[in-house]
């Protein structure tokens, strides 16, 4: 198990579309696990293949730190789809791909969503709250989508500066990152 580093904004692969796992074999088991060990050397609760470089759809979260999610049991989800939403709520989201930036993003409050797990195995769940919120983001980011995508463009040009910081690698993190452009 290892720790890899985190692609930060203005990384292509963030911009990329992932595609679905055809399977399971020891490689996706590795890289779950390096995934997982990523996630919680950051702080995180979400994380997904592409902010570690692979263009897989694989998703890991782990919210059983948080308030919300506490005793919850940690999930792997492989070509999560969405199946339904309901309704609407605000709430501010942070991302390690984006450090530094915390904003307020409007997402559906309840979910049902399909997915794959480790052994492949298709579920059925459905999802509120944190959670929900979670999984939508992870999505996202298999989409090539970040959540500061979701705010409004006047909202977005007052952060350039900070964005321009995180794409030169100025941003200081407590865990690796992948520099976003190359200078
Ligand atoms: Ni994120």
């Amino acid at each position: 198990m290892s720790i890899l580093s985190i692609y930060v904004f203005g990384a292509e692969v963030l911009r990329q579309k992932a595609k679905p796992a055809k399977s399971v074999d020891n490689s996706t088991i590795t890289l779950v696990y390096d995934m997982f060990d990523t996630m919680r050397n950051a702080n995180g609760i979400g994380l997904a293949a592409n902010q570690v470089g692979v263009l897989q759809r694989i998703i890991t979260i782990d919210i059983s730190e948080t308030d919300e999610g506490k005793g919850t049991k940690p999930l792997v989800l492989i070509n999560p789809e969405v199946i339904k939403e309901d309704g609407e709520w605000v709430m501010e989201e942070g991302c390690l791909s984006v450090p530094d930036i915390r904003e307020e993003v409007t997402r559906a409050a309840s979910i049902r969503l399909r997915f794959r797990d480790i052994n492949f195995h298709e579920h059925e769940i459905d999802a509120h709250g944190l959670l929900a919120r979670v999984i939508l983001h992870e999505i996202d980011h298999l989409d090539g989508i970040l959540f500061t995508d979701h705010l409004n463009a006047a909202k977005r040009r007052h952060m350039k500066g900070k964005f321009i910081r995180i794409k030169k690698g100025e941003t200081e993190t407590s865990y690796p990152v992948a520099a976003g452009i190359k200078l």
